[in-house]
């Protein structure tokens, strides 16, 4: 199956911060992918703004650079290249100055009718300032489109705040609050699984569900990163977004349309429903962890620089979903740094047949399971109980039936998440871009989480490196009489 691509309309798109890791490694890269397969209209500008006192030449010759890192050379055809780079352009700017903003307004001038996207891949504390600077420059108007990204706020107080700052210039319709776990396939996968599919809908409750297991785990440790990841943590980092995200598309109801305001309202009532983790009860159904040394790798503490840091690098976490369709069925989340492997994915857990018929088995029946892998080979699991073949008694084991999505869709390459990302940018599409009062119920829940254990002085239990994580993890899940699947590649 070949994919299609329907072009977009012209548009200008301005990163903001267009010099830093994200414009670099992520966005150059996916707009070249796009580039590549005509999506974009010719005369599309990408336009470059930072500090640094580069001109466009400078700028390209950089972006270049970033792209023979970031892609593999076999889909660096030269002339692509070439071509790519003069949509490419690149001011200074100071945003904090007023009258620095001159030359854009001059630029976005030539074509006063297009679509304006203005990315910014900048820290938060300068949402604000760019927003007013946009507005005062007379940029803001209705075909204007602000993108922002985590971290979207500390905490809900915090996230109120941006989202009053860059609200009172920008109308909801008009910000685009990326999460990238939404651009994944995979992730649409889901929706198309569960709401294109009558198979899963009428047992996708408490009814045949067991327990649901979120895995994401990352083999690498926080690296140099480690002085910014010190004053966020896997709660802030992962869960807080990432992880309720996919919370939110497991558990909500089938929203009436595939449009951006209805599947946004399904989500925030999972978000709302979720049991508060309070006090006590949030110490016994969290575990936070820390990566101790490897043979030849630093401790989580020594890479943060700071001995006594407090930060969790792993978090595991036991949800429940007070609905009706989810009374009694916990979703156990986990994720970490320095872990055995690198895999991303979603288990959920069948309840066993009520009544075996089979007699004496040699292997107990086990549970069926769905997984869908984000990453890495991405594609969907089913694990069903098979009859091995051959005389010697009647012997059940599990075996897997197994969709890989990019065999099965010739795709050759899954595209980036911030491919799609940045097209239903253009497009005006927000249904998978989160908005305010979702991120600002994800915070609500977190908040009295983290304050528990601040208040409870206890530290982050610590774990091997190349590990599954700590052992109090193990114990929480066995308190319920479960297990954690194993942090395997497939
Ligand atoms: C980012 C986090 O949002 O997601 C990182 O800040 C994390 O700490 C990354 O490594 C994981 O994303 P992915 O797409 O590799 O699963």
């Amino acid at each position: 199956m070949t994919s299609v691509v329907i072009p977009v309309n012209p548009f200008d798109l301005v990163i903001f911060g267009a010099t830093g890791d994200l414009a670099m490694r992520k966005l150059l890269p996916a707009l070249f992918r796009r580039h590549a397969v005509a999506q974009i209209p010719e005369d599309a500008r990408i336009i470059g703004l930072s500090l640094s006192n580069h001109n466009t030449k400078k700028y390209r010759q950089l972006a270049t650079d970033a792209l023979k890192k970031h892609i593999p050379a076999d889909e660096l055809d030269a002339e692509l290249l070439e071509s790519f780079m003069q949509r490419v352009h690149y001011i200074p700017n100071d945003v904090t100055d007023p009258n620095g903003w001159t030359e854009l307004v001059d630029m976005l001038g030539e074509f006063p009718d297009r679509i304006r996207v203005y990315y910014l891949a900048v820290s938060p504390s300068f949402f604000g300032v760019i927003a007013h600077g946009l507005s005062n420059a007379g940029l803001s108007d209705g075909k204007a489109r602000l993108v922002v990204e985590k971290p979207l706020g500390h905490d809900l107080k915090s996230a109120k705040q941006l989202n009053a700052e860059i609200g009172s210039v920008f109308e909801e319709h008009c910000i685009y609050r990326i999460d990238h776990y939404l651009g994944k396939e995979t992730v649409q996968n889901l929706m198309a699984l569960r709401f294109a599919n009558a198979l899963f809908e009428p047992i996708w409750n408490s009814q045949s569900i067991d327990h649901v297991q979120i895995t994401a785990a990352e083999s690498l440790g926080v690296g140099t990163r480690g002085g910014y990841y010190d004053n966020s943590g896997a709660m802030r980092d992962m869960v807080q977004n990432h992880l309720m995200q996919l919370i939110c598309l497991l558990a909500m109801e089938p929203p009436h349309a595939f449009n951006a305001d209805a599947v946004r309202d399904e989500k925030l009532k999972v978000l709302r429903a979720l049991r508060p983790l309070k006090g006590h009860e949030a110490l016994e159904k969290t575990v936070r962890g820390q990566y101790l040394a490897g043979s030849d790798s630093p401790s989580y503490v020594d890479e943060a620089k700071n001995p006594g840091s407090t930060t969790e690098c792993y978090v595991a976490i036991e949800v429940e979903i007070e609905n009706w369709r989810w009374a009694g069925v916990p979703f156990y989340l986990r994720t970490g740094k320095k872990l055995r492997s690198q895999v991303t994915e979603i288990a959920v857990v069948f309840k066993k047949p009520p009544h075996i018929v089979f007699g004496n088995l040699s292997t107990p029946i086990s549970n069926n399971v769905l997984s869908i892998r984000l990453q890495p080979d991405e594609g969907l699991e089913l694990e069903l109980m098979t009859k091995e073949p051959g005389p010697g008694g009647f012997r059940l084991h599990s075996t897997p039936l197994d969709v890989a999505f990019a065999d099965e869709h010739q795709t050759g390459r899954m595209p980036d998440a911030y491919e799609r990302l940045l097209m239903d940018v253009v497009r005006g599409d927000q249904t998978l871009f989160m908005r305010g009062d979702e991120v600002e119920a994800a915070w609500e829940w977190i908040d009295p989480i983290m304050e528990s254990w601040s208040r409870s002085g206890t530290r982050p239990e610590t774990y091997d490196s190349n590990s599954e994580g700590p052992t109090a993890s193990v114990e929480m899940m066995a308190r319920s009489g479960r297990r954690w699947r194993k942090i395997q590649n497939s």
